[in-house]
């Protein structure tokens, strides 16, 4: 029975939700002859030089702003499906049974946490939060923000900014992230392209410690060749197939 587990998630344990992932061709994903979801590359829309960087925010601000209420107000639309399901009772499983579970997650929006999930290390940031750049106070909002919006805290007017970590920001939790890694003995990377660093490099962290891992996505990422195992298909289905067999000693 293992002991300890990280998994990290990108957007394509979402796409069943209805949230589109970044870079995949538009498509659909049939799960049988029922449609399960769609994929669709948010990158191909938009640039993110214009709308995910500190210098795109400061050049457009409110086209900044556009982009990230209407992924917000997605939200209000969506809900977990059953692989972030499947990840919230497994968390508590290994839990109940003394074991450790560590969910990493580039994933801005908040479907993990409505799963049930409670240990959710947010890496990129989180849809449903803005930030203060004058005093960095972070306060919730699944409210549109506008450059017209002053901080609570500080009073400061057209200050406040989507609390999401940019292209070319510190990612949050590094340090948490290596301390949950270098006790695992599995790692689990689901629906991510593994096209940005540091959560692309994760893999290759777990390979020098000789820490088994695993892949569950939709098709083999860019970087399959380091993972001891990959599993493809519908998050939905591959996801709490996977959580079964951990409980079987199979994983
Ligand atoms: N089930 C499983 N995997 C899926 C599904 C699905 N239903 N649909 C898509 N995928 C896979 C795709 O095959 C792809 O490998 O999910 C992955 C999505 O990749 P990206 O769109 O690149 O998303 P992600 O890896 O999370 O991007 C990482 O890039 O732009 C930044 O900050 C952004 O956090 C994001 C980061």
């Amino acid at each position: 029975m293992v002991k300890n587990i990280v998994v990290l998630t990108g957007a394509g344990i979402s796409a069943e939700s209805g949230l589109s992932t970044f870079r995949d061709e538009t498509g659909k994903i049939e799960v049988g002859k029922t449609e399960v979801g769609k994929i669709g590359g948010i990158w191909a829309e938009y640039d993110y030089r214009e709308v995910a960087t500190p210098e795109g925010f400061l050049a457009n601000p409110a086209l900044v702003h556009e982009f990230y209420n209407k992924r917000r107000a997605m939200l209000l639309e969506v809900a977990p499906n059953a692989a972030h399901i499947a990840l919230a009772d497994l968390e508590k499983r290994l839990l109940d049974q003394g074991a450790g579970f560590t969910l990493v997650t580039q994933n801005v929006d908040d479907l993990h946490a409505r799963a049930g999930s409670i240990n959710v290390l947010q890496m990129h940031g989180q849809l449903n939060k803005v930030k203060c750049v004058r005093c960095e106070h972070i306060f919730e909002t699944c409210n549109d923000v506008s450059l017209n919006d002053s901080c609570p805290e500080c009073f400061e007017v057209g200050g406040i900014r989507p609390h999401i970590v940019w292209f070319g920001e510190i990612p949050h939790y590094l340090d948490d992230i290596d301390e949950a890694l270098s006790d695992a003995d599995l790692f689990v990377s689901i629906g991510t392209s593994g096209s940005v660093y540091p959560a692309a490099g994760l893999v290759g962290a777990v390979r020098q410690m000789n820490i088994p891992s695993l892949e569950l996505n939709l098709v083999a990422s860019e970087n399959a060749a380091l993972f001891t195992h990959g599993v493809y298909g519908p998050a939905t289905v591959i996801v709490p197939e996977w959580v079964e067999s951990v409980f079987e000693d199979n994983y």
